[in-house]
């Protein structure tokens, strides 16, 4: 099996898809890796090191793409790596196609094999390979939110935690799975109020008992919603219904109605979002004011702390890496129907149902 890891190129982006130690293992397992030089140096992993562990080095994008026949990635492939996809390549990496109508053309007009991080399915239906990197955006999000919050950089001038005698900052997050579970944590160790909306009554359970009265747990529903949003200083978007297009939960009526300078952090945008006033933005212009409110939607969140992310998405994909390595992709998918719940686009065809739909395809 030839594997290939291209630097990611996407803006900001600071992850690579193998560490030299994941290297080291499929090498071992019989595998050819070829790695283009630089990709693992932000997040810490230097070219020899990879070298020490059996990889090829190449200053070559294009040889990597060209020879390799499962490219494994983070990010999903930008316009200018269309072009390097080959017919019937097998393409390992977050996907997010319900929101990447452009890409999916491209996949199945060039028939690739696209296992989708995100639509991998642990043995208990979890997804194991979207579960770090959301909970790493999740506690990012409340320290994003406390940054923009600050006066100089536009925000209210609330500090979240506030000081004996003074009202806390008030958190909310709609979405109570992991980036959302993740969010509450750090807020709450902050010292901030927060209220927690979801539709799931068990994930609202779970936190009630954790948190023992130090949150407010709530039925996600308009009324609920509307009320909460009106008096939040920071708003965190955490929804998912998995591979679909995000709903929109939040109106733009009712993110008028949040005070200036509050800010918005929409977890969810690389599911297209669910505050209805966002619109993606990237590590080089986060944020943009709409209706007063700070809106911050970067689909890459994890990017701005590689090191732990690359450590994080590594050691949930090596499992499936090695089973790909060992048994060859065919296998693989046949033997592992976690692994084979990942395929979003095979043969031409789209094969994931909630990405079909959201595409119009079904
Ligand atoms: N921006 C980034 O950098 C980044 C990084 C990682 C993950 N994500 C994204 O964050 C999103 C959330 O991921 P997750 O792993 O936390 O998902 P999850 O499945 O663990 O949790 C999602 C939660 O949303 C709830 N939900 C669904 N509809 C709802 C509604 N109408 N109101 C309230 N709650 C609702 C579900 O019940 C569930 O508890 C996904 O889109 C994921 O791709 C983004």
């Amino acid at each position: 099996m030839k594997i290939g890891v291209p630097k990611e190129i996407k803006i900001g982006e600071t992850r690579v898809s193998m560490t030299p130690s994941l290297c080291r293992r499929c090498v071992a397992l019989g595998a050819t890796v070829m790695v283009e030089k630089s990709a693992g140096i932000v997040a810490g992993f230097r070219d020899d090191e990879y070298r020490a562990a059996g990889a090829i080095l190449t200053a070559s994008a294009k040889k990597v793409w060209a020879t390799s026949e499962l490219i494994l990635k983070v990010k999903e492939p930008l316009p200018a790596e269309y072009g390097l996809l080959r017919e019937g390549q097998t393409l390992f990496t977050y996907l997010h196609l319900a929101a990447g109508a452009e890409l999916a053309k491209v996949l199945l007009h060039k028939k690739i094999l696209g296992i989708a991080y995100e639509t991998v399915e642990g043995t208990d239906g979890s997804f194991p390979l979207l579960k770090p990197m959301s909970q790493i955006a999740g506690r990012l999000s409340i320290q994003i939110g406390a940054y923009f919050l600050q006066s100089q950089h536009g925000g209210s001038g609330v500090l979240l935690g506030g000081i004996p005698g003074t009202m806390p900052g008030h958190v909310v997050v709609v979405g109570a799975g992991n980036s959302g579970a993740h969010a509450v944590q750090m807020a709450a160790g902050l010292g901030a109020r927060v209220t927690v909306l979801d539709l799931d009554t068990r994930k609202l359970e779970a936190l009630d008992s954790e948190y023992r009265g130090r949150i407010v747990t709530l039925m996600s529903n308009p009324a609920n919603i509307e009320h909460e949003v009106a008096d939040a200083d920071l708003l965190i978007g955490a929804v998912l219904i998995p591979a679909a297009k995000a709903p929109i939960v939040v109106s733009k009526k009712m993110v008028a109605r949040m005070r200036p300078g509050s800010v918005i952090v929409d977890i969810a945008i690389d599911q297209g979002g669910c505050i209805e006033s966002i619109r993606p933005t990237s590590h080089e212009q986060p944020v943009y004011k709409e209706h007063g409110v700070i809106h911050y939607a970067v689909p890459n969140m994890p990017a701005l702390v590689g090191r732990t992310s690359t450590l994080g998405l590594t050691q949930a994909t090596e499992p499936f890496v090695a089973m790909l390595v060992q048994k060859g992709v065919p296998r693989a998918l046949a033997e592992y129907r976690g692994l084979a719940k990942g395929v979003n686009t095979r043969d031409g065809k789209i094969t994931y149902d909630a990405v079909a739909k959201a595409l119009g395809y079904a």
